[in-house]
C-alpha cells in the first residue's frame, strides 16, 4: 500500500469515527453523562414496617431517611437534612413536627419550615408500593425508573 492511499484512508476512518461518536453523543447523550441513576430503597410491605410504629429513620449513604404513616394512612418520606445546613432531623410524633437540633429549626408534618432558620421545606421524596410484593418503595432522588 502506498503511503498517500493509507493517508486517505486514515483521515477517511478517522472522519468516521468521529462522526459517529458524535452521532451517539448526540442520540445517547445521557447513556455518556455522568449522572446518577435513580436510587431507590426497597424496605417491605407496609404491614412489617408498620407494625408497632408510626414512623421509620432509615440510614444509607450517609443519607438519613424518615418514612411516615399518616393519620389518614398515607405513607410519605422526606429526607431528613434539614434545609438550614443539613443537620438530621428528628420527628416528633406528638406534636407531629419534624425538629432539627442543631439551631432549632421546626418544621410541620408536611416538611414545611414552622420557626428557627430554616426557609425551604424538607425535601419530599416518592414512595410506591409494588405491585406483585406490596412492598415500599423510597427513590430517594426523586427519579423514578
Ligand atoms: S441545620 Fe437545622 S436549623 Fe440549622
Amino acid at each position: 500500500m502506498k503511503r498517500r492511499v493509507f493517508f486517505e484512508r486514515l483521515i477517511t476512518f478517522g472522519a468516521i469515527s468521529g462522526m459517529s461518536l458524535i452521532s451517539l453523543f448526540g442520540v445517547f447523550p445521557s447513556f455518556f453523562s455522568t449522572r446518577r441513576t435513580s436510587t431507590k430503597l426497597v424496605l417491605g410491605t407496609e404491614e412489617e414496617l408498620f407494625k408497632q410504629t408510626s414512623f421509620i429513620t432509615k440510614h444509607i449513604d450517609n443519607r438519613t431517611f424518615i418514612m411516615k404513616k399518616t393519620a389518614e394512612g398515607t405513607i410519605e418520606a422526606f429526607d431528613a437534612a434539614c434545609t438550614h445546613a443539613g443537620c438530621p432531623v428528628q420527628w416528633n410524633e406528638i406534636d407531629q413536627t419534624f425538629l432539627c437540633k442543631c439551631h432549632g429549626g421546626i418544621f410541620d408534618a408536611q416538611g414545611l419550615p414552622l420557626a428557627g432558620p430554616p426557609k425551604k421545606p424538607l425535601n419530599k421524596l416518592t414512595v410506591k408500593k409494588r405491585d406483585i410484593t406490596e412492598e415500599l418503595i423510597i427513590y430517594l432522588d426523586n427519579e423514578q425508573e
